[in-house]
């Protein structure tokens, strides 16, 4: 098994995420770390204690960030996740408890009491990466790699033309996480707008594991209903499940090696700026930054029966 900590703002494709690894046999989830995004951190926190209390797992949680590094915080996507993060169900308040520790210690004593093991997969903004890597550098080395969803190399952004989400609410974290000398790859918009997840799968994933099942289907009404005002289209994307789908089964991306840069200001603020290999550029700004490997295709059909396939094995 792969033993992975997963940095979540959940937010209602983060739950999709986190159930699909608790489900995944091959994974096992170390810890979750929360931070602002989807909702402020104090909701973040609890709602992944909910979801390691449905789950029924004993995985510890521990609370991180609150805000970006160095920019204002923008509000929060309450149209998209509900001011709860789940969509407005009124789930019941968790009865576990966050650990004492920080989100960035609980990353650097696991990454250093388990070396070259632990893959972090981050499904927020990047800031609790960035502190981790601020309190011992040396993780870099240590990391197994570190899985993202965020930005996008050539697809349009989601919330400035250019901007992810994720890569947005922190850019200078995200700029530092994208320059670390560890294994980057990165699933973003260019994949994860490939692919619709629709009720017909949830149903038969609620059919099949009532517990995840019925939770996922009624948080997940919201959001679909988000994507079809917005988009016209019927279902929703499952953004950050499609790291897990990643760990599980690379073969299902297509993958080009690059530079990531992320812009810090202007009006290109968070975009993911990919100086792909082999390119060679008169500006010196990618110099020397590792090569990330972003998810550039992706197979749709096989991507969402291998969710389907684990969701329902119990
Ligand atoms: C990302 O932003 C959040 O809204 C989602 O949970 C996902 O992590 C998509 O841009
Ligand atoms: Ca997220």
């Amino acid at each position: 098994t792969r033993k992975i900590i997963i940095d979540t703002d959940p937010g209602i494709d983060d739950a999709m995420a986190i159930f699909f690894a608790f489900q995944a046999k091959e994974l096992d989830v170390l810890g979750l770390t929360t931070t602002y995004g989807n909702v402020p951190v104090d909701i973040a926190t609890k709602n992944a204690l909910t979801l390691t209390e449905i789950a029924g797992v004993d995985v510890p949680v521990a609370g991180g960030v609150s805000v970006p590094s160095a920019i204002e915080p923008r509000p929060f996507p309450d149209f998209v996740h509900g001011a709860d993060g789940f969509g407005n169900i009124d789930y019941p308040a968790p009865t576990k408890t966050a650990l004492d520790q920080t989100a960035a210690e609980f990353i650097v004593e696991q990454v250093r009491k388990y070396p070259g093991e632990v893959t972090i997969v981050a499904l927020a903004p990047l800031g609790n990466l960035a502190k981790a890597l601020e309190l011992d550098p040396e993780i870099a080395n240590l990391v197994d790699e570190v899985v993202l969803m965020g930005g996008t190399a050539v697809e349009y952004g989601n919330v400035s033309p250019v901007a992810e989400a994720n890569i947005i609410n922190d850019p200078h974290a995200a700029d530092k996480v994208f320059g670390a000398p560890w294994q980057v790859t990165m699933v973003g918009l260019d994949v994860t707008h490939q692919v619709l997840l629709d009720n017909t799968i949830l149903e038969r994933i609620k059919a099949q594991n009532p517990e995840q099942g019925n939770f996922l289907y009624d948080c997940a009404q919201f959001y679909i209903k988000f994507y079809s005002d917005r988009f016209g289209v019927e279902g929703c994307y499952f953004h950050d499940a499609s790291t897990i789908a990643y760990l599980l089964d690379p073969s299902i991306f297509g993958i080009e090696l690059g530079a990531i840069r992320v812009a810090c200001e202007g009006i290109a603020l968070g975009q993911t700026i990919f100086a792909p290999q082999g390119m060679e550029y008169p500006e010196p700004h990618w110099d020397g930054v590792p090569m990330t490997q972003v998810c550039m295709e992706v197979d749709g059909e096989r991507m969402l029966k291998l969710f389907e396939d684990v969701m329902v094995a119990v």
